[in-house]
C-alpha cells in the first residue's frame, strides 16, 4: 500500500454506520467502483471478487478454458497465475522470460503447441509486456489473451491500460498493489457474454441476487466484494493516477540520473511502455550474477531471481504435479489433459533464471521527497562503481539508504 488516510477510514466508516455492508440491493459502493473502474480502463464490464488469484480464475472459467487446454504462462510471476490454470482443469506451460522480465514473445510462439489455448502476459512489478508482439502472435495463432493485471493497476501499454488489451484481464488490489482494498481483485472484459460468466464464477447466486437472465448458471466458488472493499476502493481509485504519476517522475529521474553508469554496465532494462507502465520499480539488467549480488549488499534494492514466489522454481505444487486438493481433480492425471504438456523441471527455464538473477529492482514510492531520490541516485551510483567498476568498498560514502521491504520482495538471507 502506498497511500491511505482519512479518506479511506471516513469511507469505510460511512458504510458501516449504515448498515450496508452487503453489495445486492443494499449498499452501493461495488457497483459505484465497478462502473467508474471499467470506465477509467476503457472496458465495458467490470467484476469485483475477493483477490486477484480468485478473478484469474474467473476469467479463465469466463473465456471456457477447462481440461484439455495449455495456457502458456512467464516463468515469472507469483505462482497465482499458474494455479488459476490448474484451478479451471487446464495446465499452465512455463515459457521464458527475455531482459524485460516479462514474457519473451519469441519463446511464447515457439511453445505454442496443438493444445495451446491461451497465453497469460503478466505485466510484472508493473512493466509493460510487449502488447503489440503478443497481440499479433494470438491474432495468427488463434489464441486467447488473458492478461494478469495484477501487478500493473494504474499502468498501461502506449495510450491503453493494462487488463484492457487482450480478450480479458484480471486485477489484484491486495495489500502490495498500486491500489488497495487490503485484499481484492477483479475481471475487466468488453464481452458481456464473458462478464456474466466471470460474475457467475465469483458469486454462483449472482444471478439470484440480480435477477435471472437467459444466461445458464453453473457450478462456481463463492468470492463475492464487500461494500467495505467497495468503499476503500473507490477513495483509492482518485489517487491512483497521482500515485502512478509521481513514480513516473522518480523513475524518470533516476535514469536521467544514473544514464552515464551503462558505461560500467549498470543498464537500464528494456521497457515496452516507459510513458505508460506503472514505473513501480527501476529496473537495470547487470552483465552478471555477481555483479547483481554485490550492487544490492551496497544499496538495498531488489534482484529479481530472488523474489521467491515469484519464480517457477518456488511453486512447489506445480511442480510437483499436485495439481488440486482431490486427486480425482488433479488436472495432471486428468485423461483429458493426457496430450497436454505436463512435465517441469527446475531447469526448464535456465535462460530466465540466468536474467532474472542479474536483473536489479529499485523500488519508487510516490512520497519520495526530492531529496530521497537525490541521494538514491547518489548511492545506485556508488553501488555500480563498486559492484562494477572496482571502486574499493572503504571509499563508498552511502548517503541515507532505506531498506526494501523483504516480505513484499520474498529476499532470503542470501539477497
Ligand atoms: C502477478 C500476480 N498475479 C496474481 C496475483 C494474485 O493476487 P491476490 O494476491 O490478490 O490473490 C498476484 C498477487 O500478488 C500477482 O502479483
Amino acid at each position: 500500500m502506498y497511500i491511505a488516510g482519512q479518506e479511506e477510514i471516513d469511507a469505510i466508516a460511512r458504510v458501516i454506520r449504515s448498515n450496508a455492508l452487503f453489495r445486492y440491493g443494499i449498499g452501493q459502493e461495488c457497483d459505484r467502483f465497478e462502473a467508474r473502474y471499467a470506465k477509467y480502463l476503457g472496458v465495458k464490464h467490470f467484476a469485483l471478487s475477493a483477490s486477484g488469484s480468485n478473478a484469474l480464475a474467473a476469467a479463465m472459467v469466463a473465456v471456457g478454458l477447462g481440461p484439455g487446454d495449455e495456457v502458456l504462462i512467464p516463468a515469472h510471476t507469483y505462482m497465482a497465475t499458474a494455479t488459476s490454470v490448474l484451478a479451471v482443469g487446464a495446465i499452465p506451460v512455463i515459457v521464458d522470460i527475455d531482459e524485460s522480465i516479462t514474457i519473451d514473445p519469441k519463446a511464447l510462439e515457439a511453445a505454442i503447441g496443438p493444445r495451446t489455448k491461451a497465453v497469460v502476459p503478466v505485466h510484472m512489478w508493473g512493466a509493460a509486456c510487449h502488447m503489440d508482439r503478443i497481440m499479433d502472435i494470438a491474432k495468427r495463432r488463434g489464441l486467447i489473451v488473458m492478461e494478469d493485471a495484477c501487478q500493473g493497476v494504474g499502468g498501461g501499454y502506449e495510450g491503453r491500460k493494462f487488463g484492457s488489451i487482450g480478450h480479458i484481464g484480471a486485477f489484484s488490489f491486495n495489500y502490495y498493489k498500486n491500489m488497495t482494498s487490503g485484499e481484492g481483485g477483479g475481471v475487466a472484459v468488453n464481452d458481456e457474454k464473458l462478464a456474466k460468466r466471470a460474475r457467475c464464477a465469483i458469486d454462483p447466486c449472482h444471478f439470484y441476487w440480480n435477477g435471472r437472465d437467459d444466461e445458464k448458471p453453473f457450478a462456481g466458488n463463492g468470492a463475492r466484494a464487500s461494500e467495505l472493499m467497495g468503499a476503500m476502493l473507490n477513495v483509492q481509485l482518485d489517487r491512483l493516477d497521482g500515485i502512478v504519476g509521481a513514480m513516473r517522475a522518480e523513475r524518470r529521474q533516476i535514469l536521467q540520473g544514473t544514464a552515464s553508469l551503462s558505461n560500467l554496465g549498470l543498464r537500464p532494462a528494456p521497457m515496452h511502455s516507459p510513458d505508460f507502465d506503472c514505473a513501480a520499480h527501476v529496473i537495470y539488467t547487470l552483465p552478471a550474477a555477481q555483479a547483481a549480488l554485490d550492487f544490492v549488499k551496497i544499496f538495498p534494492s531488489v534482484i529479481a531471481g530472488k523474489t521467491g514466489r515469484h519464480n517457477y522454481t518456488e511453486w512447489d505444487q506445480v511442480l510437483s504435479g499436485e495439481g488440486a486438493a482431490h486427486p480425482a481433480m488433479n488436472p495432471y492425471t486428468m485423461p483429458a489433459n493426457a496430450e497436454c504438456r505436463r512435465t517441469y523441471t527446475r531447469d526448464m527455464c535456465a535462460g530466465s533464471l540466468e536474467t532474472l538473477n542479474r536483473t536489479v529492482m529499485v523500488p519508487t514510492h510516490p512520497l519520495h521527497t526530492p531529496e530521497e531520490i537525490g541521494d538514491m541516485i547518489h548511492n545506485i551510483a556508488i553501488a555500480a562503481r563498486v559492484a562494477l567498476g572496482g571502486m574499493p568498498l572503504a571509499e563508498a560514502d552511502l548517503r541515507r539508504a532505506r531498506p526494501v521491504d523483504k516480505q513484499k520482495f520474498d529476499m532470503k538471507e542470501d539477497a
